[in-house]
């Protein structure tokens, strides 16, 4: 596919912009009426971009922490790379601290810090090559699982995804819904159903906003139509992302990802969890481990600014939730496809 595919065609967006002195991060709390970059010049700028939903997504969130610790290299004097990894550390902990759930983001930091150990007097340039990295490769994983996970639909299938996935919440291409553009332009996806993704409304504010900049004509649906849309035999695959896979398979991702995983089985609907093996958590043996981000209750007490629910409500507003391995007919990373996952299949594809 990828000597075919029209990347430029399919895959315009880019929420994150390193310009050389600043990180332009696409404002995704204004999407889509209002299409702004905000720019972070410290570290700390970015941890409440991340913390604030400015950027989101978790390999989008790994990738601006990386560039976070670029700026924040800029705010410390340190002669040697190992008086930088001392002195950057409190900055990396507020960055690690923006958002619990998705491993992306202490992955990326993981790897910063890595690269800070084994850097020379340029340790500054060293990071800034390393941010570089971890998005590049971000985007040639994407564009692998496409290929990977489109392939394993059956054409004209019609299918459903949730939350955004797609090229503003990674470096390009998008994840689940990078699945999604590459099985649409083979024609093996006839239909595209997208749930609103309450109550942040990632899916009805942004994937139903990036499809269209593509030109791919996608049906939003309320959360709660999901089990009626799968009985009327409408959707082949469920395709979803994900914010840490365990050592066993079990997935984090946005809530409202398991009760699709459980509608679809009921409904012999396929279930397919596309992400990067930097989403990958092999140190975390299952999902009762996780820690899942709860949010401020605000969030669901109106819309666009607009209060919906009356004064002195109490409400709950965990923001990802825990589908078990065993509702899940295929994990795709950039290194292949595990088909029914379980520990012995994770242990084999990622040690
Ligand atoms: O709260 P968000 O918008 O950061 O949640 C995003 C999701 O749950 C995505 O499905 C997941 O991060 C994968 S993005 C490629």
């Amino acid at each position: 596919m990828n000597e075919t595919f029209d990347y430029a065609r399919y895959d315009r967006i880019r929420p994150i912009r390193w310009t050389g002195v600043a990180l332009e991060l696409l404002d995704q709390r204004k999407l889509p009426f209002t299409v702004e970059y905000l720019t972070c010049t410290a570290s700390d700028e970015v941890a409440d971009a991340i913390h604030s939903l400015a950027v989101r997504g978790a390999p989008a969130i790994g990738i601006a922490a990386a560039w976070g610790v670029v700026l924040a290299a800029r705010e410390v004097m340190a002669a040697t790379s190992a008086e930088a990894l001392e002195k950057l550390e409190p900055a990396l902990q507020r960055l690690n601290a923006a958002r619990p759930t998705a491993v992306n983001l202490a992955w990326a930091l993981a790897r910063m810090r890595a690269a800070l150990k084994t850097a020379g007097n340029d340790w500054r340039g060293s990071l800034e090559l390393e941010a570089l990295a971890i998005a590049e490769e971000d985007l040639a994983a994407n564009r692998r699982m496409g290929a990977l996970g489109a392939a394993l639909i059956e054409p004209g299938s019609g299918v459903l995804t949730h939350c955004n996935t797609g090229s503003l919440a990674t470096a390009g291409f998008g994840t689940a819904l990078g699945v999604i553009r590459a099985g649409v332009a083979q024609e093996r996806i006839g239909k595209v159903f997208a749930g609103e993704t309450r109550p942040w409304l990632q899916g009805a504010r942004l994937t139903a906003w990036e499809l269209q900049q593509d030109g791919i004509p996608a049906t939003l649906i309320a959360d709660s139509a999901a089990a009626h849309l799968m009985k009327t035999g409408a959707v082949k695959w469920v395709v979803v992302g994900a914010d840490r896979i365990c050592a066993n398979g079990d997935t984090a991702n946005k809530i409202g990802t398991y009760q699709l995983a459980l509608s679809a089985r009921h409904h012999g609907v396929k279930f397919m969890v596309v992400a990067p093996s930097s989403t990958v958590d092999m140190a975390t043996p299952n999902g009762e481990t996780i820690e899942i981000e709860e949010r401020d209750p605000g969030e669901m007490f109106g819309v666009g600014g607009v209060r919906t629910v009356a004064e002195g409500i109490v409400a709950w507003n965990p923001v990802f939730d825990v589908t078990p391995a065993e509702l899940i007919d295929a994990i795709v990373t950039e290194k292949g496809v595990i088909e029914h996952p379980n520990t012995e299949r994770m242990r084999a594809a990622f040690g």
